[in-house]
């Protein structure tokens, strides 16, 4: 590592910083910036604090302990997540309100909707069936489930029971679901038929059959969403609808410890194979809950839709488990923002009255491209609070959502978290601010962040660094990778030692604590002797009038060692040409300097992204470097590859 980041870009203007407006702190739970001073001089209390808002069957004996690499939370605590998602809203009179909207992806089919009561109900039905199939406490159930309310069912059902889920996200291919599989060893395996997707049905089923071939699954519980002809094998696999609806609707909830494990959800690494990131019951019980209820103001009468897929972490604590401990309505969309036109999100928005929309930058870029028409056409007046996640946003694309999505009026929750932590760590709250365009904002409360060089010293204001948590470690941060301790310890610990829990992100903080992310340090350059984060490069390129998104990888040079190289999709109604790159240049010297000058420029229409939305540096890497490519069947758009291999000349 090379501690000499210097941020030269300027920091985003004044008049483009946001504060809340009364009606804001008077809905947010907390709007005096006392909190932070007071919860960072004593976290463990803030957090036992919090923890009493949520439901224990026995309370924990010791809030927190820390020794090397070890760190618990609410140690002896009894309770579940179930429990708590469900059960309690129904003890306390809410059973018959609505807990969650599935919203289907053709417009012609109803939305399906369940109460508290309902999906309690169902919860336990499954939870049942999954008994009768032999799972027990501590047992892996892998779940390879489209966006239908069976996968939050599935989620809800196994840790009702103490046993353990995997998701999987349903375009996985059959190997990614295998790898997964085979590593923590799942006997069982939920999933559907298959689903709609840009007015497709994809047959799911046969992935998944091929993806359980060699592994210890030995039964295969099946939805039936598509009405797809599949193919079931004898002994082994069983139709949702032939197993769950004949349980009983009642099964208690297992008590489980506070470290007990929760889930386990792979993540990819630098080195291409998946971690098992694992989490514990009651730590992330409390912050999911918490940040659910403060950062995006959660009362009873809200509903709260996050885009992300319940295949990643984004799905697992904002639509499934932090809105429903809260109480509130969870919206659920199966299909594709472009089905059947640009304006599918908003049309959802005003049909449902969604007061809380929580995306990702990258789906905000693609709106922006689609063009302020769409939005415009609907009435999204219920709109109370966005939040984003998944990477840095640029501040154009930053002021377009609020503008045409929040109408000035809906604070931006910049949510800096990673599939590691669990919950959001890093953000403005609501009732508090400031909000301001690339920028997430402070720690949480009683989280403690800091900014170090790569020495392990403190950078000062303004200057960049790599983010790093101090202990107390937040109570959701994960607790292991599954199976592989020494993994865990490298890859989290191996810069700055146990003291610090090193989150593989650059950032910089400004005098008042505001955090900007400037991107994963696992993706930065060395340019003619200047560290130089792709990220800065392409928030440069962004700030020009023709760029839709853009892409920077390095390549390696000979006589600067590295330079960095662009791919830019540009906005419609521009075209390539050499004047262009001319002005993307100067774009760059403006607002870095010369030596962050892309060697080259590629216009192209698309770039390799994961399902998520992430772009894939490592593809572009690979093709400007002529280097194998590698495994590209997680990609949201495989196809565009062959048109970059062309740009660049790939010769493999
Ligand atoms: C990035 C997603 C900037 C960051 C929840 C992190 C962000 C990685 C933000 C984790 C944000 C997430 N601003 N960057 N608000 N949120 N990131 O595990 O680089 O899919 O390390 O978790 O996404 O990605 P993951």
């Amino acid at each position: 590592m090379n501690a000499n980041i210097k941020w030269v870009e300027p920091a985003p203007k004044r008049e483009n910083w946001f504060w809340p407006t009364d009606a804001m702190k008077e809905r947010a739970w907390v709007s005096d910036p006392k909190i932070y001073e007071e919860s960072w001089a004593d976290p463990v209390a803030f957090w036992e604090k919090r923890a009493e808002e949520i439901s224990w069957f026995k309370k924990w004996e010791v809030a927190y302990e820390e020794e090397p690499y070890k760190y618990r939370w609410f140690i002896g605590g009894k309770l579940n997540l179930s429990y708590n998602s469900l059960d309690r809203h129904v003890e306390a009179g809410k059973g018959d309100k609505v807990a969650l909207i599935w919203e289907p992806e053709p417009t012609d089919e109803p939305n399906r909707i369940f109460t508290y009561k309902e999906l309690l109900e169902e919860v336990s039905r499954l939870a049942n069936a999954l008994k009768e199939l032999g799972i027990k406490k501590g047992d892996r159930v892998g779940i390879y489930l489209p966006m239908i309310p069976e996968a939050v069912i599935a989620m809800q059902a196994v840790v009702r029971i103490g046993a353990v889920p995997s998701v999987v996200f349903s375009a996985f291919s059959p190997e990614s679901l295998r790898d997964r599989m085979l590593d923590c060893e799942a006997k069982v395996l939920i999933t559907a038929d298959g689903y709609w997707r840009r007015g497709k049905l994809i047959n799911l089923k046969r992935n998944a059959d091929k993806g359980i071939e060699g592994t210890k699954v030995e039964k295969v519980i099946v939805v039936k969403r598509a009405g797809l002809d599949v193919e079931m094998m004898p002994g082994r696999d069983v139709w949702y609808h032939e197993i769950v609806p004949k349980q009983s609707p009642e099964c208690p909830p297992e008590e489980m410890d506070a470290e007990d494990l929760a889930f386990i959800l792979y993540t990819s690494g630098t080195t291409g194979k998946p971690k098992g990131v694992m989490h514990t019951t009651g730590g992330y019980a409390v912050q999911v809950y918490t940040t659910a209820k403060w950062n995006f103001n959660l009362h009873d009468d809200d509903i709260f839709w996050c885009t992300a897929d319940v295949g990643w972490i984004t799905g697992h604590s904002y639509i499934n488990y932090g809105p429903l401990m809260n109480g509130v309505t969870t919206v659920m969309y199966e299909g594709a923002p472009d089905t059947p036109d640009y304006g599918r999100m908003w049309a959802t928005i005003q049909k449902h009255k969604v007061t809380v929309y929580y995306t990702a930058p990258t789906a905000i870029r693609m709106h922006v491209k689609w063009g302020d028409e769409w939005p415009a056409k609907y009435d999204l007046s219920s709109l109370r609070v966005l939040g984003t996640v998944g990477e840095p946003i640029n501040e154009e694309a930053w002021l377009w959502y609020f503008k045409h999505i929040g109408g000035g009026r809906c604070p931006i929750i910049d949510t800096w978290w990673q599939t590691e932590t669990g919950a959001n760590c890093v953000e403005a709250l609501p009732g508090i601010g400031p909000f301001i365009p690339t920028v997430a904002g402070r720690p949480f409360p009683g989280i403690r962040a800091k900014i170090l060089d790569a020495g392990g010293q403190p950078v000062p204001a303004g200057e960049g660094g790599y983010l790093v948590l101090e202990p107390p470690f937040p109570p959701s941060l994960l607790r292991g990778l599954w199976g592989d301790p020494e993994k865990f310890k490298a890859t989290y610990f191996g810069e700055y030692g146990p003291k610090y829990y090193f989150t593989k992100d650059g950032a910089r903080m400004d005098e008042m604590g505001n955090i900007r992310i400037t991107g994963r340090v696992d993706d930065v350059m060395n340019v003619a002797g200047h560290r130089l984060a792709t990220a800065e490069v392409e928030d440069a390129l962004s700030q020009h009038d023709a760029v839709s998104e853009v892409a920077v990888v390095s390549r390696p040079d000979e006589v600067k060692g590295e330079v960095p190289v662009a791919f830019v999709l540009l906005k419609a109604g521009y075209t390539p040409s050499d004047e262009l790159k001319k002005e993307l240049i100067k774009t760059v010297d403006v607002h870095i300097g010369p030596t962050a000058r892309p060697a080259a420029i590629y216009f192209v229409e698309d770039v390799p992204k994961t399902r998520s939305g992430k772009i894939m540096r490592r593809i572009l890497k690979a093709l400007v470097r002529n280097e194998p490519i590698g495994d590209i069947t997680t990609l949201r758009n495989p196809e565009c590859v062959e048109e970059l291999k062309k740009a660049v000349g790939y010769k493999g």
